[in-house]
This record gives C-alpha cells, sequence and structure tokens, in this order.
C-alpha cells in the first residue's frame, strides 16, 4: 500500500492505486511484457510502480547515443535507488557508422527525411529488435502530450511492431504525474527543473520557451505539429486522416 500526505488530491490517488493494479494485471496476462522508458516524469512514476507491485517486467531504454548525459545518469540513480537495472538497447554501430559517414553527424538538422532515418537506424530498429518475440510492451504515453495522441487507448494491438501495447497512464495530466512523483519522491530527469517537460536525444531536443507547447522543444527546427520519431508510428494516423 502507498502511503500518500493527508492533504493529498483523492482523485490522483485512485489513479494511482489503479496503475499498481494495471500493472499486476498486464505482468499476468504478459509474463513476458517489456516496459519501454525514456526515463522521462512519466516513465519513472511507471517503474516506481513496476517496482513496488514486483511485477516481473523488464524494463529497457533505448540508448540512442545521443541522449543527454543527465538522462543516462538516471540508469545509475534507479540503480541506487531501486536496485532495478535498466537495460541499454543500442543502435547497430555499423549502420550508424554508415549513416554519419554519408550524412554527417548533425544529418539531422537538414531534413525531415534525413532526420527520419537517423530515428529509424538509433530508435525504431533497436525497439523492433527489442520486442521481437514479446506478446506485450508498455508506454509512459499520456494522450495530453500532443495532438498525435489524443486518441490514445489504454491497450491497443500495435500493428506496426506487431504486439499489444499499454499505455496505462493514457488518461493521466501533467499535473497529477507529477503530484505523485513528489508525494512518492521519486527521482527524475534534472533537465525537467530547467524547462525541458519533454526529453529526448540532446541534439534534438531543447528548452521551452513560457507558453510553449510541452512537445515545442523536441525536433523543434521541423514545422509540423505532428513530430513522432517512429517509436508510435501508429498515433499518426489520426493526424494523417486530417491532412
Ligand atoms: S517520442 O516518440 O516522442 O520520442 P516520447 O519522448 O514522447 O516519445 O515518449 C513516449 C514514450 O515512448 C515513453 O514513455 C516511452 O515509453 C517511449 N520512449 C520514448 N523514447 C524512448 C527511449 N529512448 N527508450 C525507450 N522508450 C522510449
Ligand atoms: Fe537521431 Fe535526433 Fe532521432 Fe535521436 S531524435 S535518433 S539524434 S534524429
Amino acid at each position: 500500500m502507498t502511503i500518500f500526505p493527508s492533504s493529498f488530491d483523492p482523485a490522483t490517488r485512485t489513479r494511482w492505486d489503479k496503475l499498481l493494479g494495471e500493472v499486476v494485471t498486464i505482468a499476468a496476462k504478459h509474463p513476458d511484457a517489456v516496459f519501454a522508458s525514456s526515463l522521462a516524469a512519466e516513465d519513472m512514476l511507471l517503474l516506481h510502480a513496476i517496482v513496488q507491485t514486483q511485477a516481473p517486467i523488464e524494463v529497457f531504454t533505448l540508448d540512442t547515443g545521443r541522449l543527454p548525459a543527465q538522462t543516462l545518469g538516471l540508469i545509475d540513480t534507479i540503480a541506487d535507488r531501486y536496485g532495478a537495472a535498466v537495460k541499454a538497447i543500442r543502435p547497430d554501430p555499423a549502420a550508424v557508422h554508415e549513416h554519419v559517414a554519408q550524412h554527417g553527424e548533425f544529418a539531422f538538422y537538414e531534413s525531415v527525411v534525413l532526420r527520419k532515418a537517423c530515428c529509424a537506424i538509433r530508435k525504431v530498429e533497436p525497439l523492433r529488435r527489442t520486442l521481437k518475440g514479446h506478446s506485450a510492451w508498455i508506454t509512459g504515453q499520456r494522450r495530453g502530450q500532443s495532438v498525435t495522441r489524443v486518441e490514445l487507448a489504454e491497450s491497443e494491438f500495435d500493428p506496426v511492431f506487431g504486439l499489444q501495447k499499454y499505455n496505462p497512464l493514457a488518461g493521466w495530466t501533467e499535473d497529477q504525474v507529477w503530484a505523485v512523483i513528489r508525494a512518492l519522491d521519486i527521482p527524475y530527469n534534472p533537465l525537467h527543473d530547467q524547462h525541458y517537460p519533454s526529453i529526448g536525444c540532446d541534439p534534438c531536443t531543447r528548452a521551452i520557451r513560457p507558453g510553449e507547447d510541452a512537445r515545442a522543444g523536441r525536433w523543434w527546427w521541423e514545422q509540423r505539429a505532428s513530430k513522432e520519431c517512429g517509436l508510435h508510428a501508429g498515433n499518426l494516423k489520426a493526424i494523417d486522416a486530417q491532412t
């Protein structure tokens, strides 16, 4: 059982209790379920729930080779705090080498095509490789994060990677996430305190300015509102239908 301060918002407390139950149910239904953690706030909350319930769910992060030091530092913090291991999945070195040799270290700034090619090598292929043979994966996505996620289901079949996909935080608000993080003293990426609500690779993420959308700092040089990197390509169908 989780002890919250007596003043804690009852709706958020109910959400948290429900989340603990959901994590246990997913693990029971899919003993091979894996959790993809970007080590962002939502994912730290989910990790805490997995550790608290002792659900046998393996946690991995896609270490693209371009993650900020603060993000990578969390892997050690998690080991210290929870005694839990986060498996770092890396891209195929030959594919990275070839892409960089051909297009340069910062090709993603040149065009959306080259940016997506980089994401495909550093994120999507490693994710596909990691999910292969598993029956379910879990993400920390929320509906409130992006126009591409407004219709996000808590559970859906992922046609891109061919397995069940759980988004147990789909209905959570940002405030609820942070209320639990603060109440339970869950460790988080220090960049969140420096105006980085959404964090990806270092060269592709900047701090946001007051009033900007939470994802404005991701691939900030691109104009399209529907910015996704391919991990959640299924989310784009709602947007593509409108454009
Ligand atoms: S992204 O597609 O734009 O990069 P975002 O940063 O919003 O995604 O994260 C949404 C969810 O995708 C995370 O909660 C996590 O489940 C998964 N995810 C994103 N980046 C990674 C990563 N580097 N490693 C593992 N999972 C990730
Ligand atoms: Fe490459 Fe940027 Fe995509 Fe990271 S977010 S994989 S650096 S294009």
